[in-house]
């Protein structure tokens, strides 16, 4: 029996170490973090929305630009990024992002934010 969970575990092994090296993917915006942006802030977050964050969500360039309290990315500074701490409990002004809660991100899909903030947030 013992035997048998020591093969367990080393079986297991490489999927550990996979594991690891996808924490240290090069997120992409176009393909990783933009989808999530769409589907879950627009259209709060669109020009036409009535937010009074006046955040615009819809391109990259609108996002950096931000809103009422500044850019939301300041890059390889994810503490320190709106579009961060805002989708996470009691942010450090206003509502936890969405506020519609049914919208709200799964932790792996916060993680891919914080890991592209976390590598410069670049339009690539
Ligand atoms: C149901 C509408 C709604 C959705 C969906 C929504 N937001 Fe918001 N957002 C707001 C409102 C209203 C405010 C202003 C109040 C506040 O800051 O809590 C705001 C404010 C913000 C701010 C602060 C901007 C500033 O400069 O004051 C950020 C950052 C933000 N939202 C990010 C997001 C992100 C990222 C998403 C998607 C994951 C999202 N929001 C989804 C309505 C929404």
């Amino acid at each position: 029996m013992k035997i048998r969970n020591i093969k367990f575990i080393i079986l297991l092994f490489p999927f550990i170490l996979f594991g690891q090296n996808k924490s240290k993917k090069k997120i992409s915006f176009s393909k990783d973090v933009f989808p999530l942006i769409q589907s879950r802030c627009l259209p709060c977050h669109a020009v036409d929305a009535e937010n009074p964050s006046m955040l615009i969500l819809e391109n990259y360039e609108s996002m950096k630009l931000g809103g009422k309290h500044g850019s939301p990315i300041i890059p390889y500074k994810v503490n320190e990024s709106s579009l961060s701490f805002k989708l996470k409990p009691d942010p450090i002004f206003g509502e936890q992002m969405p506020i519609t809660k049914r919208k709200r991100l799964t932790p792996e899909e916060i993680r891919i934010i914080d890991l592209w903030i976390s590598q410069g947030a670049k339009k690539n």
